[in-house]
Parts: C-alpha cells; sequence; structure tokens
C-alpha cells in the first residue's frame, strides 16, 4: 500500500475513514483524498488534522479534485463517493444516478494507476458499480466490493442473540449483493473457535436483520451509515492487504465459482493468500443455501442489464 486514494473523501464517510486508515500503513504512504472541486476548497483543515496526528508512515498528504492527479500510480483506490441511499429506496435504484461516476473512475484507473492496483468500491449499489470499474480494468487490477459491514452486523447479531462477545466469533460469510438477497451464512460460525449451534429462528431473524440494517439505520439517522462504514472499510482494507490466512468476506469478480456467473461482483467467503484473494472453495453447501445464493446472483444480473448499452456509450 503506497499511494492510497479515497474518493469522496470530504464526505461523512470518507472523513471518518481518512482518519483511520492511516494508522494502518506499515511502509512509507502517500493519502489522496480526492472529491467535487467545491468539496475539496474547504478540506485544508483535513491535511491539518492528518499532519496534526503524526501517523508514522504517512509521508504526504494530497487534496486534488483532480482524477487524473489521485489516480496517477496509485496502488489503493477505495471509491467512497456517489449519491448515497434516502429513506424508502433501495440500493439498486441508485444504479442509473451512479453508474456514470464509476464509469469514468474505470476509465481513468485504466490509464492512470499502477497495474497491480487494488480497488475497493462502496458506493452502492456496490457490486454493480465494482462490475462496472472492472469492466475498464486489466485482470492484474483488482476489483472488490464491499460486504464487510455486512459481515460486521451478522457478527454482532450472532454475538448479541447468543449472549456472546464479536471478537469471539469467526467464520460467518456474506454470499451475493449488498442488497436485500445477500445471504449471511452461519453454518460454520466458531465462537472461541468451537462449533456454535444456531437454531433454525435464530438463523432466520439474524438474516433479516442484517438484510434489513442499513435501511434502518437510514431510517433511525436520516441520511445513511457512516461510522460503521468507516470501521467495515478499515476492516477490509487490514484483510486485502494484512491479514494472511484469515477467512472473510468479500465481494470479488466471479471466476465462475460455485457455479456463479464469470465477471459479475459476488461476495464469497475469501482468504488473502500472500496478498491474492482467494475465494474459499470447500464450502458445503446445501439446496436452501444454493436457492439463496442463485437468487442474489439472479438480482445481480437483473442489475447489469439494467445497464443496458451503457458501455458503448
Ligand atoms: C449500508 O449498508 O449501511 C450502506 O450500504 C448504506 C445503505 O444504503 O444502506
Amino acid at each position: 500500500m503506497k499511494k492510497v486514494v479515497i474518493t469522496g473523501a470530504g464526505g461523512q464517510i470518507g472523513q471518518q475513514l481518512s482518519f483511520k486508515l492511516p494508522s494502518l500503513f506499515k511502509e512509507e504512504a502517500e493519502l489522496v483524498l480526492l472529491d467535487l472541486p467545491q468539496v475539496t476548497e474547504s478540506l485544508e483543515w483535513m491535511k491539518m488534522e492528518l499532519e496534526d496526528c503524526a501517523f508514522p508512515f504517512l509521508k504526504n498528504i494530497l487534496i486534488t479534485s483532480s482524477q487524473e492527479e489521485a489516480f496517477k500510480d496509485a496502488t489503493y483506490i477505495i471509491c467512497v463517493g456517489a449519491f448515497p441511499r434516502k429513506e424508502g429506496m433501495q440500493r439498486s435504484d441508485l444504479l442509473l444516478k451512479n453508474a456514470s461516476i464509476f464509469k469514468e473512475q474505470g476509465l481513468n484507473i485504466k490509464k492512470f494507476a499502477k497495474n497491480n492496483v487494488k480497488v475497493l468500491v462502496v458506493g452502492n449499489p456496490c457490486n454493480t458499480n465494482a462490475y462496472i470499474v472492472s469492466q475498464f480494468l486489466a485482470p492484474s487490477q483488482h476489483v472488490f466490493c464491499l460486504t464487510t459491514l455486512d459481515e460486521l452486523r451478522a457478527k454482532a447479531s450472532v454475538a448479541k442473540s447468543l449472549q456472546q462477545l464479536p471478537g469471539d466469533i469467526e467464520n460467518i460469510f456474506i454470499w451475493g449483493n449488498h442488497s436485500l438477497t445477500q445471504y449471511p451464512y452461519m453454518d460454520q460460525a466458531l465462537c472461541q473457535g468451537k462449533p456454535m449451534i444456531i437454531d433454525l429462528d435464530n438463523k432466520k431473524n439474524i438474516i433479516k436483520e442484517v438484510r434489513e440494517r442499513g435501511a434502518l439505520v437510514i431510517k433511525a439517522k436520516g441520511s445513511s451509515s457512516s461510522s460503521s462504514a468507516a470501521e467495515s472499510i478499515f476492516q477490509a482494507t487490514k484483510n486485502l492487504f494484512y491479514n494472511q490466512g484469515k477467512y472473510f468476506s468479500m465481494g470479488v469478480i466471479s471466476k465462475g465459482e460455485y457455479g456463479i456467473e464469470e465477471g459479475l461482483c459476488f461476495s464469497f467467503p475469501c482468504q488473502n493468500i500472500q496478498g491474492n484473494i482467494k475465494v474459499l472453495e470447500n464450502i458445503v453447501l446445501n439446496e436452501e443455501d444454493m436457492k439463496e445464493i442463485k437468487n442474489s446472483e439472479e438480482e445481480l444480473k437483473k442489475e447489469r442489464e439494467l445497464l443496458g448499452n451503457f458501455f458503448e456509450k
């Protein structure tokens, strides 16, 4: 991780993330805060406060509204900036509003970023926006979408319902789209390394809770999640760069794993093997699991269809 870009850096998630992320840097790094010109002109305070934190490996901070300047030789790009969801909307309602943002970014990442860049898409609908970005990049340029927030929500929900600590719980995986069709999978969940028994009713409640949590936050807050989103991006970044061997959920571009159509951005259980993100191939799924997973795949195909001939334009 050397040149790290946060798009939409002046927004609620961007601001919180900017002050968390540099504590992860383990080598000299530059942090780029990219946003629209009308936002960047008032972001000087972020640079000052970031400097004042004296993060050990934060060498340089750049505030810019130029994608060329931001993406030039970038090694990690977190695409946060996008129109957010409002009460009563589904994330897919944002598709046509946000698609052109991700098309432009895909083109500019291809032109300017390093060949081995990793891109994490957060702006919704994040799976299909990641799919759009991936259409412009080379296979060595890895595109992901964020389902870590769903995984954290599922862990928290399991912990609460069984009166355990969230930190003791592992191996809960999110399959599919970051939407109401996502499938939080708990059959291999561990607590302090031991298998957990989660009864069927409890499982159903947890799945419902995770699927609907984003909308409930919007209802309670009047705007979409930001503190938990920033924390989940921080955790996802650790998974992408540092947590060797650990299992986690991540939206990745499917290579046909578990029969999911190649090219879609689909959340799978993954593992970081020497910096490469691999889909875990040994998860045993029953008919009911596959039904849920296929349902989410169908939704992603429909989102892709909605894009129509967007790429020819
Ligand atoms: C979330 O899950 O909280 C975010 O994706 C924001 C949203 O629109 O729900």
